[in-house]
């Protein structure tokens, strides 16, 4: 119980990797606000957490005075906010030639304009209490680039850097900033964007030759949200089976056709 009592929000907690952070940081003794552009999503995870763990709000981290509104909700009801997951985020796979305006700011707009606003807003108030954590989910894909990537990557580039400028900007005020950068884990976002090429093209370039879960991101939230981790500040954790750190590995002539099947 690692985080008793602690006011935990996540953004698109509704479902995937969020709502898997929200049941790890509530077995750890937190109290989850779960925020979701999809209000119904958002209030049935709260309380599958079960009696008094959580509470389900609706939110569009695109549009600040959703965003604002949601941190007042927060704040009237429990008076702080310890921990904030920036998880809210949309997918994105189109090649870049073919990418339209709107894509771009859709994407940018969610991913990485969204991610500002609510840990702007979280931020705010933590620097008031003294103390905060802040988890942005970043993603393999804002690291190298991924064909298809172009809006969706260049988000996910962006909100590593901003990471960084937090936690340079709030470390006077006691606020661990950090990132944690998924590869390929199996959610609903996988399983629309990644057709049975990209599947196996995963599992060959990943050195632990599977996705993740949404729990194994948990875990790392878990350990970014403690005590623990409190010297670690502007970091990238990255738990992706060791795909950023893959060179060329030798798997024999006929691992590449094989690959669907490792
Ligand atoms: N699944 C992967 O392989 C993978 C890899 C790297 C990074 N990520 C990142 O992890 C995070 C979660 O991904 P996931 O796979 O669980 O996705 P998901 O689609 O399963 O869940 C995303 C959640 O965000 C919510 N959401 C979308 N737009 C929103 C908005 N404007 N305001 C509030 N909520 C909104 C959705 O309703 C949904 O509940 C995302 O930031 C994603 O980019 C995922």
């Amino acid at each position: 119980m690692r985080l008793q009592q602690k006011i935990a929000l996540i953004t698109g907690g509704a479902r995937g990797i969020g709502f898997a952070i929200a049941q790890r940081l509530a077995a750890e003794g937190a109290i989850l606000v779960i925020a979701d552009i999809n209000e119904q999503g958002a209030r049935e995870a709260a309380a599958a957490l079960g009696p008094e763990k959580g509470l389900g709000v609706a939110v569009n981290v695109a549009d600040g005075s959703s965003v604002d509104a949601m941190v007042k909700t927060i704040v009237d009801r429990y008076g702080r906010i310890d921990i904030l997951v920036n998880n809210a985020g949309i997918g994105g796979n189109t090649p870049f030639l073919d990418i339209t305006p709107e894509e771009w700011n859709r994407t940018i707009s969610i991913n990485l304009t969204g991610a500002f606003l609510v840990a702007q807003a979280c931020a705010r108030v933590m620097a008031k209490q003294g103390s905060g954590k802040i988890i942005n989910i970043a993603s393999l894909s804002g690291q190298r680039g991924g064909h298809g990537r172009g809006a969706y990557g260049a988000a996910k580039a962006g909100l590593e850097l901003l990471t960084k400028v937090m936690a340079v900007e709030l470390s006077e005020f006691g606020i661990n900033v950090n990132n944690i950068a998924p590869g390929a884990i199996e959610t609903e976002m996988a399983k629309f964007a990644h057709d049975r090429p990209t599947r196996a093209a995963y599992n060959y370039l990943i050195p632990m030759t599977r996705y993740g879960t949404p729990e194994e991101i948990a875990d790392a939230a878990v350990f970014l949200s403690s005590e623990e981790s409190k010297y670690i500040q502007g970091h990238t954790l990255n738990v992706d089976g060791g795909f950023r750190a893959a060179g060329l590995m030798f798997r024999g002539s006929k691992a590449l056709g094989q690959a669907d099947q490792l």
